[in-house]
């Protein structure tokens, strides 16, 4: 089975696609909102902090389960468990989050087909056009399918050739735009102000509870834990390959993009406040997360004239493509399970999940904003988290440690020595459980 397996074909194109798995509208468009309705500066020291301390250690469990087992992740479980009970309980969670991963896509596709729709109303509207049908129920349900495709034709030519190759060609494509894109905005009028908030904490904001809470949900969602998409993305990596540095390379590349895409927003936003849009409503509160880009933005672009257009096209293409290489990873877990464990051939696999999950999305949009909230709660603040939980369970308690040593020394000979192995163990053992737990914790309260 392990021969037929599919793998990375170098160690950049794994990065590109892991890191293209976390950067997505949970980037670009979830943390800069964060940061604005939590404090500014204040949101970007505690999830910088977080980043490194929870969410690399949680990365690093599900690479190396996924590395060690070379399997989707109900087998890998399996491959852990030590007793009747652990193996039951392994396909169970193997199933959940493939149920996680299919209820974050139907409401992600519902999302990535407003930006393609934006998109494309920007691009008709440099050529003068305006459409009339690109908005409203029928429009979304067609745009969502239309993404749903796209995901689907690129999972479907495989790891190698569908996902590194677009990955390779979609990540620096989106780095440059969003950089041009910040170097236009900081020249703007009232950009500085908007510098000043993102940059200078307010220390009395630093420590509250509910601050860290919503940082570390974010951080979760971000580098796409607690679904088992990192998990098999490392079941396709080389055993030549050092784990920790590889994990290390996504934790930074995802925090970089979120950063940079703070440092388009939250600027662009002061730089449309002073161009009279309102961005905060009557209470002083931020304008709910979806108008930040969908009105603000659009607002902003439009105050730039023609060439603001432009900008609008550019970046809403720029959010179609980061919703892409994250799209593919959250139906390759469906799809690797599937086939691997019903024997059904990926093109099958595919096409039934896609099926599923594209109407599970057209329910979503067809059922209005309650199904939708309950979804993305239900599957971020919930599923994610428990998974979570559950694979930092398996790794710190089930897993023989010299069995993990020597799953972690591939690649990386001298990490026996290295301060990363003295902690990590105990502390996906002890400490990861303890703060999953306190997130739920808050969203049970
Ligand atoms: N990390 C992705 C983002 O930031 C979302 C994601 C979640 C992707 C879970 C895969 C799995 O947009």
């Amino acid at each position: 089975m392990a021969a037929s397996r599919g793998e990375f074909g170098s160690r950049l194109g794994f990065i590109l696609a892991a890191a293209g798995s976390a950067v997505g509208l949970g980037n670009i468009w979830g943390f800069p909102s964060q940061v604005a309705a939590n404090g500014g500066a204040a949101f970007v020291f505690v999830y910088l902090l977080l980043a490194f301390l929870i969410a690399y250690p949680v990365l690093m469990t599900e690479l190396a389960i996924g590395r060690f087992a070379k399997a989707n992740t109900l087998a890998a479980l399996q491959k852990l468990s030590t007793g009747a009970v652990s193996r039951c309980l392994s396909s169970v969670f193997g199933y959940l989050g493939v149920a996680v991963a299919a209820v974050i896509l139907s409401f992600y596709g519902v999302i990535a087909g407003l930006m393609l729709a934006q998109c494309l109303t920007s691009l008709l509207a440099l050529f003068a056009v305006e459409p009339g049908l690109l908005s409203g129920t029928g429009a979304s349900i067609f745009f969502t399918l239309v993404f749903m495709v796209l995901t689907l034709a690129i999972v479907l030519k495989g790891v190698s050739s569908g996902i590194e190759a677009w990955s390779r060609r979609l990540m620096p494509m989106l780095i440059i735009l969003l950089l041009l894109l910040i170097v236009i905005v900081l020249n703007q009028e009232g950009s500085m102000l908007g510098l000043k908030a993102y940059l200078v904490p307010d220390i009395s904001k630093l420590w509250q509870g509910e601050l860290m809470l919503s940082a570390m949900g974010q951080v979760f969602f971000s580098l796409s834990l607690g679904v088992g998409t990192m998990l098999i993305y490392g079941s396709y990596i080389n055993r030549n390959e050092s784990l920790p540095e590889l994990g290390a390379w996504v934790t930074l590349v995802d925090v970089a993009i979120a950063f940079l895409a703070g440092l388009l927003i939250i600027p662009a936003m002061y730089v449309a406040m002073s161009n009279g849009v309102e961005i905060f409503d009557a209470d002083g509160k931020l304008l709910a997360s979806s108008q930040l880009v969908f009105v603000v933005l659009p607002e902003l672009f439009k105050s730039l004239g023609s060439f603001g257009t432009l900008l609008s096209a550019l970046f809403f293409a720029m959010l179609v493509l980061a919703s892409l290489t994250s799209s593919i990873s959250m139906l390759e877990v469906p799809v690797a399970t599937v086939s691997e464990q019903a024997g059904l051939g990926r093109k099958r696999a595919g096409i039934v999940s896609v099926c599923i999950i594209g109407s599970l999305s057209v329910l979503l949009i067809l059922q209005g904003e309650a199904l939708f909230d309950l979804a993305v709660t239900a599957s971020t603040e919930y599923g994610q988290p428990l998974m979570g939980l559950v694979f930092c369970i398996y790794l710190g308690w089930l897993w023989q440690r010299q069995s993990l040593l020597k799953e972690l020394q591939q690649g990386s000979p001298h990490v026996a020595d290295s301060l990363f192995w003295r902690l990590w163990p105990a502390y996906v053992k002890y400490i990861c459980p303890l703060i999953i737990l306190l997130i739920f914790y808050s969203s049970l309260r």
